[in-house]
């Protein structure tokens, strides 16, 4: 893995010259679920302290009998216990009397609203549950799951977990090929989808590409569709024996389906995450240890009390979804609020207006959305009533401190406290961040470490660096809702993440911290972008380009961007005989959108007659990203040839942006 220092960049060099501090208020301390001593006890016994919370947030089919084997890097949590996720996110709600408990409240990006409580839930899950049965599906068969933000995602992702059917969601605007190569790496024998979804005022069919999909994916016996457009999705074409509509067959279903016990460490789900290379990893997530992390962090960074309206703003297709918008929150029989469509749509009020009219409490983000509220004014948020709202979160990318500051005054109205929370895919649950209530928070600054957690800054030799250094973010003890491995590839989970350091999980993220042990986290390190709170990996991006025809050779690199934290730069070296030319450009940008999906359409396109590379013929994307910064070239003595950058230089004035 070829691993790079981040050029400094300027807001970082912003971020490290803040040194603001927010206390937390005295009346917000003494109602905050966290406590300082949450931190002494796990430091005290962290395996002790995680047993301790495991045997009072689960309800245990069978208690577990050891707490943690750590053959590294293999973690085993609460070994011996069998449990069903649903029934920890639904029944025991119900039978300890929450069932008319608001569990969502939906909102249609038209404007239709639904309320699902926690009766409903339960009824919904076990006739979704009894449908897949009814198809074929069985404990350990796995699920496809292609959805808008609907309440039938969520009931789906349940429905799975009661059968013990690990589920794989694919976020909607992923392409067709991309849902196939999902399907084929799970082998998922059913495919869970809609008729599409509204986005942006508009109705946006799904179907079509699933029906693409399902051309190469032999091991989907079945496809189970959800009506949101009905009229609207001209292009909706139901298979004769293949396809089934979710009200033919959920809704004539009995409402009783018996939870599975499984073992804690079930497979509960697959998620893909970018990584270094052009294919994507498939994180696996279990059962048990999962629910005791996002539960716990839920409960304690979000301050969640029975009356909370939360509301996460995520897609449940990533795993800020997966963990907060789902498993989290239903573990503690949470409101939460679900919102289908764009922020700004049918006007950027639209979040601030959902917020006055159920009177959200907790709000969580990402920072793209708030840099992108903060291009509309103060004016829209200030038109509401957002005096509901009492904690703010933040996730995905590195807080500016600018952004920070006016999500706490013009949302936060200068006095609620903001959590930017700091983990991964691969972590399933929030590592690190502040507790509201106890922790002093510095715009920009993740904090420190969830209790029980052991973190640290490392030099490239994986010695620790002492405060006020910087150097690569890593993890020096297991936890529970970590990744069980990679699907299919323990070679490359060892490789990935357990090699570059031995002993010590690694990141990919750089990482300072300063004279009082504050982390404030610098980006990554390797090859992957973030764009807008999401992964993408440059090489993904590369083999993308060079798939199609006109192109012999492509780089890509992250640039700065003011709204979106990273932009895709793709430099493009044509075939002979094809000629630059915006037509082309366009057509490439589309051919991406078209491969990964539209997240990963490059903004800028640059052709280019060569690239750099060393001499052992590697590109040197850190030379590219000068270029693409308009930066003066950093070291260029390991080029193979020196007088391609100038070449690359002379053309790059001529970068179309999108
Ligand atoms: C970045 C999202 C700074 C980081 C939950 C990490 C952050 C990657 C923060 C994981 C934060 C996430 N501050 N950077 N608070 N949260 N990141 O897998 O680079 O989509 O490695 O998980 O996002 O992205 P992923």
């Amino acid at each position: 893995m070829s691993i790079e220092p981040s050029p400094p960049k300027p807001e970082i060099e912003a971020l490290l010259a803040e040194n603001r501090t927010f206390p937390p208020s005295a009346a917000f301390a003494a109602q905050a679920n966290a406590k300082k001593d949450l931190y002494d006890e796990a430091e005290k016994d962290f395996e002790a302290f995680w047993a301790r919370v495991a045997r009072e947030r689960v309800d245990w089919a069978e208690p577990f009998t050891t707490t943690l084997e750590w053959d590294l890097p293999f973690a085993k949590w609460f070994g011996g216990g069998k449990l069903n996720m649903s029934y920890n996110c639904v029944d025991r709600h119900v039978e300890r009397g929450l069932g008319s408990k608001v569990a969502y409240h939906w909102i249609g990006e038209p404007g239709d609203t639904r309320t699902i409580t926690y009766a409903d839930l339960h009824r919904e899950v076990q006739k979704a549950a009894n449908a897949l049965t009814e198809l074929g599906i069985r404990t350990g068969d796995r699920v496809a799951i292609y959805m808008p933000m609907i309440p039938e995602l969520p009931i789906a992702m349940l429905a799975c977990a009661r059968l013990g059917a690990p589920h794989t969601v694919v976020f909607g605007g992923f392409s067709a090929e991309a849902l196939a190569g999902r399907i084929n790496d799970a082998e998922a024998k059913l495919v869970i989808t809609a008729d599409g979804g509204w986005r942006k005022g508009k109705p946006a069919e799904l179907k079509p590409a699933v029906d693409t999909a399902l051309a190469e994916t032999p091991s989907v016996r079945h496809v189970l569709v959800v009506r949101r457009l009905g009229d609207r999705a001209p292009a909706c074409v139901m298979a004769e024996g293949r396809d089934v509509w979710w009200h033919d067959i959920v809704e004539r279903q009995a409402p009783e389906c018996p939870p599975v016990p499984v073992d804690s460490e079930h497979m509960l789900y697959l998620l893909y995450t970018s990584g270094t290379t052009a294919k994507p990893k498939v994180i696996i997530h279990t059962t048990a240890g999962y629910l005791v992390g996002t539960s716990l962090t839920h409960e304690m960074i979000f301050d969640v009390k029975p009356d909370d309206v939360y509301w996460c703003a995520a897609d449940v297709g990533w795993v800020t979804g997966h963990s907060y918008i789902v498993y989290g929150p239903l573990a503690n029989a949470t409101t939460g609020v679900m919102y289908e469509g764009t922020p700004d749509t049918p006007g950027w009020d639209r979040w601030w207006q959902i917020v006055e009219d159920f009177k959200v409490t907790i709000l969580y983000c990402a920072p793209t959305a708030i840099r992108a509220f903060m291009k509309q004014g103060e004016a829209l948020p200030a038109k509401h009533d957002l005096s509901s709202l009492r904690v703010l979160g933040s996730v995905g990318e590195p807080i500016n401190p600018e952004a920070w500051l006016w999500y706490h005054e013009n949302i936060g109205r200068g006095n609620a406290p903001i959590v930017d929370t700091w983990w991964q895919t691969e972590t399933g649950m929030i590592l690190i961040t502040p507790l509201p209530g106890v922790t002093a928070t510095k715009p920009g600054s993740a904090t420190f470490p969830f209790p029980g957690i052991a973190a640290d800054v490392v030099d490239g030799d994986g010695a620790s660096v002492p405060l006020g250094g910087g150097g690569y973010l890593v993890l020096n003890r297991p936890w529970p809702a970590m990744l069980r491995g990679i699907y299919g590839d323990p070679a490359r989970y060892r490789e990935t993440y357990w090699s570059r350091f031995p002993g010590m999980y690694f990141a990919g993220d750089g990482a300072k911290r300063d004279a009082e042990g504050y982390y404030w986290l610098l980006g990554r390190v390797d090859d992957v972008m973030n764009v807008s709170g999401h992964r993408i990996s440059t090489i993904e991006v590369e083999s993308a380009l060079v798939d199609h025809k006109a192109v012999a050779e492509a780089a890509v690199v992250g640039k700065n961007d003011p709204l979106t934290g990273q932009a895709i730069f793709a430099f493009a070296i044509l075939r002979a005989g094809r000629e630059p030319s915006e037509q082309l450009g366009r057509e490439l940008r589309e051919h991406v959108a078209q491969v990964i999906g539209p997240i990963a359409r490059p903004k800028f396109l640059l052709f280019t007659p060569d690239l750099p590379k060393t001499r052992s013929g590697k590109i040197m994307r850190r030379l590219l990203r000068d270029i693409a910064e308009g930066r003066t070239l950093g070291d260029t003595t390991t080029l193979a040839d020196a007088s391609v950058v100038e070449a690359i230089r002379e053309h790059s004035g001529s970068a179309e942006e999108e």
